[in-house]
């Protein structure tokens, strides 16, 4: 009965990689992270063209920016201006899994394009 159940449900999740990570970038960083604007914290276009220049490798992308959401630390950010700005980003506890989900999905999308692009 478990696998029965368990495997399809993988499966779906693989499938459907970028509504779920859309999901859990919008449930969980556009609450203080606004896509186009800077207010209490960088815009994700800003801290995604920062992360870009100092990481233009996919994977490096991913490793860094995910480990550094899971444990804020001003000693490991590279964008010690903002801490200065909007002080220390919260840590919100997520796991590095759910966080390399929501980093590829940054690092895939153009937020230029604002919701009529992507999803
Ligand atoms: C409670 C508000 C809040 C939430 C929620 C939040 N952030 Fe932040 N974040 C900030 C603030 C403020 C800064 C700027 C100061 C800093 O860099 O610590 C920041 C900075 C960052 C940076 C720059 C890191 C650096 O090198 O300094 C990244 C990357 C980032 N956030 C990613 C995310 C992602 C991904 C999520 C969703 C999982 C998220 N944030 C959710 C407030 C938030």
């Amino acid at each position: 009965m478990f696998k029965i159940f368990f495997i399809p449900l993988l499966f779906t999740l693989n499938l459907q990689a970028n509504p779920y990570a859309s999901l859990l970038f919008h449930g969980n960083c556009t609450t203080c992270h606004f896509e186009g604007k800077t207010v209490s914290a960088p815009s994700v276009i800003e801290f995604k063209q920062r992360y870009m220049d100092a990481f233009p490798q996919k994977e490096d992308f991913i490793k860094y920016m995910s480990a550094w959401v899971q444990h804020p630390q001003k000693e490991t950010s590279i964008m010690r201006d903002a801490i200065k700005k909007h002080a220390l980003m919260p840590e919100l506890g997520f796991g590095l899994d759910t966080l390399e989900i929501i980093s590829e999905y940054i690092y895939e999308t153009d937020f230029e394009k604002k919701h009529k692009g992507h999803k």
